[in-house]
């Protein structure tokens, strides 16, 4: 079964990846860029060229697949053409994404508002000449209040010929709250005329396996949180050797040194290594068996980049590393 890592936008830009990729080669057939705008003059901003630029991602080549965020047909159309000029077989739309302003905008998740309107947007895509050499896929949730609303935007996907409808089976309401919905999930599962994926609360072995077990026919299990926390875990899957936290301490570190190549300020890449600390804090385990908790807090509370590296040293050698 194919493993793919999730989109997170503000985290798994190139740099993430080229730092994922180097240190935990195995176990990932894709990984998906976070969201790339694109804009109504037909184009996407300089920083998401970079982000799909060939010499920024030698070490994923024929493994990304760049998302795209439009709800306008001809953009998508547009995409379609210039990622295929790019050397990519398939594009990506975010029909998922809850954050307020994107939804407003009808985009992301406030796509499946109107399920009539979706309709007709694919219709002019399916129609158009571009679809013919680049396939497209989505990532969608089931609604978005109701699960109910899945019923319709699933009639509406599966008019069309879609490479891949990966489910993150939530409402928009829920963000990444709640339990997902393994019901609507498994009626999507058995009822999807298209190739189908999960996405949604992998964040062990266990789960995946579960997963697979019950839907043995999934294209692929779409995996973000899970690995952001512990970015060892499609290995894991894969031939079952777990992370160490040494391998963690040195991912983490590769990952900083990635990230100074976009993000030059040493006070940005601060504040993007607090939220990652969020995510994979709770795989350091202290060697007296103390709480890490507080060692965790002190990174996150850190108010300069000199704090912060004290705090990160003081976990560091909490545990042994
Ligand atoms: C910080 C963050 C950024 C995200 N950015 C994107 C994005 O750019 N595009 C997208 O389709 N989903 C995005 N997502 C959603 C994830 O791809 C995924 O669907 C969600 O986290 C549920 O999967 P998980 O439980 O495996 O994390 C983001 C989620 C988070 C938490």
């Amino acid at each position: 079964m194919r493993i793919s890592y999730a989109p997170m936008e503000g985290i798994t830009i190139y740099c993430y990846r080229n730092a994922h990729s180097r240190l935990f080669p195995e176990g990932i057939d894709r990984y998906y860029t976070p969201f790339l705008s694109v804009y109504k003059q037909h184009a996407i901003k300089k920083r998401d060229m970079r982000e799909i630029a060939p010499e920024n991602n030698a070490l994923v080549e024929g493994r990304l697949i760049p998302q795209i965020m439009t709800n306008k047909a001809d953009e998508i159309i547009w995409a379609l053409s210039e990622m295929h000029e790019r050397g990519f077989e398939e594009v990506n739309l975010n029909m998922g994404c809850p954050v307020g302003t994107v939804v407003s905008k009808h985009k992301g998740s406030g796509m499946l508002e109107e399920p009539a309107a979706l309709d007709e947007l694919f219709a002019q895509v399916f129609e158009s000449e571009e679809i013919k050499h680049t396939a497209l896929s989505v990532k969608t949730r089931i609604g978005l209040k109701d699960p109910k609303e899945y019923l319709e935007i699933f009639s509406v996907l599966n008019k069309y010929p879609f490479c891949n409808v990966i489910v993150h089976p939530r409402v928009r309401t829920q963000m990444y709250q709640g339990e997902p919905d393994m019901e609507i999930f498994k009626w999507a599962y058995e009822n999807s005329k298209n190739p189908i994926s999960y996405n949604g609360n992998i964040f062990t072995k266990d789960d995946y396996d579960r997963i697979v077990s019950e839907f043995p026919d999934l294209k692929e299990v779409m995996i973000g949180r899970g690995l952001v926390a512990n970015p060892g875990l499609a290995r894991e899957i894969v031939t079952g050797q777990a992370m160490g936290q040494d391998e963690l301490r040195s991912f983490i570190e590769t990952m900083e040194k990635e990230y100074k190549v976009e993000i030059p300020a040493e006070e940005s890449i601060m504040h993007k290594m607090k939220e990652i600390w969020f995510y994979v804090g709770g795989n350091f385990k202290t060697t007296d068996g103390s709480e890490i908790e507080p060692y965790i807090h002190k990174i996150r509370v850190s108010k300069n980049p000199s704090e912060y590296r004290n705090a990160v040293r003081n976990l560091y050698r909490s545990c042994g590393v």
